[in-house]
């Protein structure tokens, strides 16, 4: 009977290690308390997909609170239940998110609790188990990209970084400005990838971990966002 092989598309490719890539001045990987026990909590195989989802939203607040830290304010004034008006700011228009399948659907939630007049697009980006490389077999970017001022690219993992640096291509048909890629694990080797493909690239991640294995996972990761997201595993 024929054995199935197992692809190891990573074996004997060169990656770089943590510390070669963790001083970029285009990558935050965030550092707190809070932040450790959420990743404890994905990173655990028993944890079930609605958990997962909800750590995933608290995650993706933390990176949204970093990634929007410059974010431009409108000014408003309101009136106070004082009788006093107070002024205040709302984030300016501009800001837009663009979510990969099917993973990064697990972050839109608190996007859209916090930033709710921000658009969300969408593009779906699968990698090939053999060769890793990534391919869009979804898009839905209408509108007037060239417009906006700030797009967050929402997507948990970032491994190859192969599905990032295709939606990123994609993006750039259209639209010029700064990009934030947020994603809660990234490995050395896609971070590496993803900035060098794209000047106008910040990644924020809530994890930077060790490298990739053979079949190009991230270790010790969490295993694959979106079966872990969706119990389809
Ligand atoms: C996973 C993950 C990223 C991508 C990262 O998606 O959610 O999109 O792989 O790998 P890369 O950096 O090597 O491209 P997957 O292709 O498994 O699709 P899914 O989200 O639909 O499960």
């Amino acid at each position: 009977m024929a054995t199935l092989e197992i692809p190891t598309p990573m074996r004997g490719k060169p990656q770089p290690s943590r510390e070669q890539v963790i001083g970029h001045p285009r990558l935050t990987v965030l550092d707190h308390p809070l932040v450790t026990s959420l990743l404890t909590t994905v990173r655990d195989q028993g944890t079930p997909p609605a958990e997962f989802e909800r750590c995933l939203h608290e995650l993706t607040r933390f990176l949204l609170w970093h990634a929007l830290q410059d974010a431009e304010i409108s000014s408003v004034s309101v009136s106070s239940p004082t009788g006093v008006q107070a002024d205040g700011g709302r984030l300016a228009d501009g800001l837009a998110a663009l979510a990969i399948l099917r993973a990064g659907l697990g972050m839109i939630a608190p996007l859209r609790q916090l930033v709710p007049a921000a658009p969300i697009y969408l593009v779906g980006a699968r990698r090939d188990e053999q060769t890793l490389a990534a391919t869009i077999y979804y898009k839905n970017l209408p509108g007037p990209l060239h417009r906006l001022r700030h797009v967050l690219l929402l997507d948990p993992m970032l491994a190859t970084g192969g599905s990032a640096v295709v939606t990123v291509q994609l993006l750039r048909q259209t639209y010029p400005g700064p990009i934030s890629y947020l994603g809660i694990i990234g490995a050395p080797y896609g971070v590496q990838q993803l900035l060098q493909a794209d000047p106008g690239v910040h990644i924020y991640l809530a994890a930077l971990d060790e490298r990739l294995n053979d079949q190009g996972f991230i270790v010790p990761g969490l295993g694959d966002a979106g079966d872990r997201l969706f119990g389809t595993t």
